[in-house]
């Protein structure tokens, strides 16, 4: 660590910081090996790389900063997603028809949507959120609708309405008051409900939904899906 704040100093007073310029009179990387992403201590957008020990300063893509996790594209991140702390960020958009940033998620529409468009190099390319999911602009991602409710009819995304009350003897008042139920023609997934208000759930893990138990099972246990994955 101490190494590193040395490199970073030094190279703070050599540097000219240009987009992936080699660095005159740079000092050696920490690492001789591999490669290595290093903060700029004074610019979010810019970060050192050090490749097999050779030092260049990168600049991130248009919409994204550097927080040394980020894999969006070439060691950055999305801005929003990014704690630059004292570092400066430059957020100027270069935007293109359907993209605010070259890089970015944005929605595909402002009402409940399955959709969402994800921006690469200036490219609105359409994705689709997993079944009973709708996009969140606050996560940046998919969600259960009735976590949307303002702008969300969990009901018309799931296509399912929960009873206000279930047979107090039925498997299905045990989970109380988060009740399950079977969705008919799919093996892999239930219906629960939450506040009243439906959730589609993947069994996921090579698991089957077993309508008699309703939980998730091995295929091996329930008969008739066992076909299903
Ligand atoms: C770093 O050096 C190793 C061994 O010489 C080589 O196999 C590897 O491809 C190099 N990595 C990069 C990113 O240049």
């Amino acid at each position: 660590m101490e190494r590193l704040l040395v490199l970073v100093t030094l190279i703070t007073t050599l540097a000219n910081v240009q987009g992936g310029v080699l660095v005159d009179n740079a000092p050696a990387c920490p690492e001789p090996l591999g490669v290595q992403a290093y903060a700029h201590p004074e610019s979010c957008n810019h970060f050192f790389l050090c490749t097999n020990g050779t030092l260049t300063v990168e600049t991130c893509e248009n919409g994204l900063l550097f927080d040394g996790k980020g894999a969006v594209h070439n060691h950055c991140n999305y801005n929003w997603a990014v704690e630059c702390g004292a570092r400066k960020a430059d957020l100027t958009p270069i935007s293109t028809p359907g993209c605010e940033y070259l890089f970015g998620i944005y929605p595909y529409s402002q009402d409940c949507s399955t959709h969402y468009v994800k921006c690469a190099h200036g490219e609105p390319i359409p994705q689709s959120c997993d079944p009973g999911l709708v996009y969140d602009h606050k996560i940046h991602g998919c969600n259960w609708p009735d976590l949307l409710s303002e702008t969300c009819n969990p009901e018309a995304v799931v296509g399912f309405k929960c009873p206000t009350k279930v047979p107090s003897n039925s498997v299905a008042a045990k989970f109380w008051p988060y009740p399950r139920f079977p969705v008919p023609g799919d093996c892999g997934r239930l219906i629960t409900c939450v506040n009243g208000h439906p959730r589609l759930i993947t069994c996921g893990e090579g698991k089957v939904f077993d309508p008699s138990s309703l939980t998730c099972e091995e295929p091996e246990f329930v008969p008739h899906c066992a076909n299903h994955l």
